[in-house]
């Protein structure tokens, strides 16, 4: 990893194909850029963190004439499904592009007609067969028996004319580069698939579609008759979000430190992406992280196999935190795993629950019954050395698992930690020692010690669990947020500032008891069900007719809380509710049986419309309508980002 790129540090995700429900191999990619780009933030370094959504090209052409919309209507509202869930997984990325914003259109043409011009591009005519759905031209002999091999879905046999990039030159170095270069493919398992694809003859590349059969797509500055091949579109994203191709002007943050992607993608980064960077004059990319795949009984997930997690769900069932946890910890960042509610219900109760969230209710319950809710002193001696060594020790080795990206054993090395916490604890037993005066006087630093190892915790999760880190550190009375503790804070120690209040802070990680992951479950298999219907209607074109702001003012939406909930009898769709909007409690009746269990309503915020005329719903009078969307009959409440007042008017 270049770190001595002055201190400026360029991860990406790829940018996600806009027609795609995002689902939880997105959020994972997505994640563990994050975690990285947190982790470095700790560190000092000026982070850009990129992400974003792939626009054009055919599928999306033809789903907007489906909805008889214009392309660019259609992808302004979808892509804002990826920019929500990333917002609400709490991801800090410094920008998010789009590969129909014109800063993007202008430097791709940039580019093109630059390496046109030097006679880097070339126009030829071209007989192969192509796979409309992947977008791509095969040879007869990539073919398997006779379909593409990548989707195995038939192929069209076409002659056209077409632009090609002289790609087939770059062998020789790419390959060298490779091999000198041990981080630039990472985890090393993934070099030789490379190697592999390199030993074959490398053609050059078709970067062009007539725009007679593909109209969506960026044209070509030279030749109008033609649009971008998204691949060499798309990947450009990596620059354009800069601003310039130019060093001096983009800040400084090229090249990238880390493109991390899934190994469907990698040959597209390793060998398209490399070589038109050459060709451009731009150096290539430090690291390239192929990630594996998340898979669901065994099968990757996909919305044609209907498979999809939905992450939306997730987090309202488990919390962000838990899902972002989850994800790093159960598998080897390289490598597949297979996702279910069983392994992530277990890790949220023993790693979450029984240890960290022992850990922490054990210390703030302690120090606020021996030393009044307030940090004690640690004293001079340092006789209460060995949790500091214990946490000095172990920093080489996570600052190492992140110069790898093996998160998932990052994860373990803290959570060694945490039961070295827990372990301290037992082994103190700070309550045999409030119970003599001799006792007493090692109390106070052995519980100093403890605070301070929940606070090195809270700075050490924080890459991962953001929020979490941060109520800890809250609890603890310390201001500033995480962001402002550095990792050298854990080898320094002593962090915590004796006297400091502790605050009250939320209660993180209960257990999922045996009852509730029943009803989770029943609730995930309806969520399921409806999942595995395809689509038979969609919602996303048809807009109904215009009104006027006059309109809109009339309905008075208000901020409620959730107090009781309850099914209504012999309904599968209704939940009584009672909703406070801060000036009075009112009684709605909801649809929204079939999505949610009445247990994880109780608390919740939702947006109420409170002017709506009373009305009785199988007898029951309701008082209000509460706001949900819904994607495949999978219902989801609307809701704000940070808490609202009660009562507060949504306009
Ligand atoms: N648009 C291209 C990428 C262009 S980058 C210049 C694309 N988009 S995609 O929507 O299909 O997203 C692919 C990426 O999503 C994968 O590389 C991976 O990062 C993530 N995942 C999609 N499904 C996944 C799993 N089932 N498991 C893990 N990650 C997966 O390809």
């Amino acid at each position: 990893m270049q770190d001595d790129k002055r201190n400026k540090f360029y991860v990406t995700t790829p940018i996600y194909y806009v027609n795609d429900v995002p689902h939880l191999g997105h959020a994972y990619t997505t994640i563990a850029a994050d975690v990285i780009a947190r982790y470095k933030r700790l560190n000092g370094f000026e982070v850009s963190f990129l992400t974003g959504s792939d626009e054009h090209g055919q599928k999306v052409q033809q789903a907007a004439q489906e909805l008889k919309v214009e392309p660019q209507v259609h992808v302004d509202r979808l892509h804002t499904r990826f920019r929500d869930l990333w917002t609400r997984f709490n991801i800090s990325n410094t920008d998010f592009i789009r590969t129909t914003d014109e800063r993007h259109k202008k430097i791709v043409r940039e580019i093109l007609q630059n390496l046109f011009d030097r006679g880097e591009i070339y126009k030829d005519s071209y007989e192969g067969w192509y796979c409309m759905p992947d977008e791509r031209f095969w040879t007869e002999k990539d073919l398997v028996d006779g379909n593409c091999p990548e989707c195995g879905r038939s192929v069209d046999k076409i002659k056209e004319h077409n632009y090609f990039f002289k790609m087939g030159q770059h062998a020789e170095w790419l390959i060298e580069h490779i091999q000198a270069n041990p981080s630039f493919i990472q985890p090393e398992s993934r070099k030789n698939e490379v190697l592999g694809f390199l030993s074959k003859p490398l053609g050059d590349l078709c970067i062009s579609r007539p725009k007679a059969r593909l109209a969506w797509g960026i044209p070509l500055p030279f030749d109008d008759d033609y649009v971008t091949y998204v691949w060499f579109d798309a990947l450009i994203n990596y620059i354009s979000a800069l601003g310039s191709q130019d060093d001096a002007k983009n800040g400084g943050f090229w090249p990238a430190d880390f493109h991390i992607v899934g190994k469907d993608i990698l040959t597209t980064h390793a060998v398209y992406w490399s070589t038109m960077l050459k060709s451009m004059g731009l150096p290539i990319p430090s690291s390239i992280f192929a990630h594996g795949w998340w898979t669901v009984n065994g099968k990757k997930m996909s919305k044609s196999l209907h498979n999809v997690v939905e992450p939306n769900l997730l987090i309202d069932l488990f919390g962000v935190d838990a899902i972002r946890y989850f994800l790093l910890r159960e598998a080897p960042f390289g490598q597949d795993a297979d996702f279910s509610h069983k392994a992530l219900i277990g890790r949220i109760n023993s790693d979450l629950a029984n240890n960290l969230g022992n850990l922490l209710n054990r210390t703030v319950s302690m120090i606020k019954r021996y030393h009044d809710g307030k940090i004690p002193d640690p004293g001079e001696t340092n006789a209460f050395d060995s949790l500091k060594d214990d946490f000095a020790s172990a920093l080489p080795e996570i600052r190492k698992g992140y110069d790898e990206l093996s998160y998932n054993k990052i994860l373990e090395r803290i959570w060694k930690l945490v039961d070295a916490g827990n372990k301290w604890i037992d082994v103190k037993a700070p309550w045999n020692l409030f119970k003599t005066d001799e006792g007493k006087k090692e109390l106070a630093p052995v519980m100093y010690h403890t605070a301070e190892s929940l606070r090195a915790i809270a700075v050490l999760i924080y890459p991962f669990m953001p929020h979490t880190s941060e109520q800890i550190l809250i609890q603890l009375g310390v201001e500033g947020g995480p962001e402002k503790q550095s990792l050298d804070s854990i080898t320094n120690w002593y962090g915590l500032k004796p006297g400091t209040e502790m605050q009250k802070g939320e209660r993180l990680f209960p257990r999922i008891e045996e009852k509730q992951e029943q009803k989770i479950q029943e609730t995930l298999d309806a969520a399921s069900k409806n999942n595995a219907k395809p689509k038979t209607d969609s919602k996303d074109g048809g807009l109904a007719d215009p009104i006027s702001i006059e309109d809109v003012m009339k309905l008075d939406l208000r901020i409620g809380k959730i107090l009781e909930a309850e099914k209504v009898k012999k309904s599968k769709k209704l939940i009584k509710l009672k909703v406070d909007i801060g000036f009075e409690v009112r009684q709605v009746v909801a649809g929204i049986a079939t999505s949610y269990e009445p247990e994880m309503l109780i608390g919740r915020s939702i947006i109420l419309v409170a002017n709506l005329k009373p009305a009785k719903l199988m007898g029951i009078e309701s008082q209000g309508m509460v706001l949900a969307g819904s994607d495949d009959g999978q219902i989801v409440l609307a809701g704000f980002d940070k808490e609202l007042p009660l009562g507060a008017r949504v306009k």
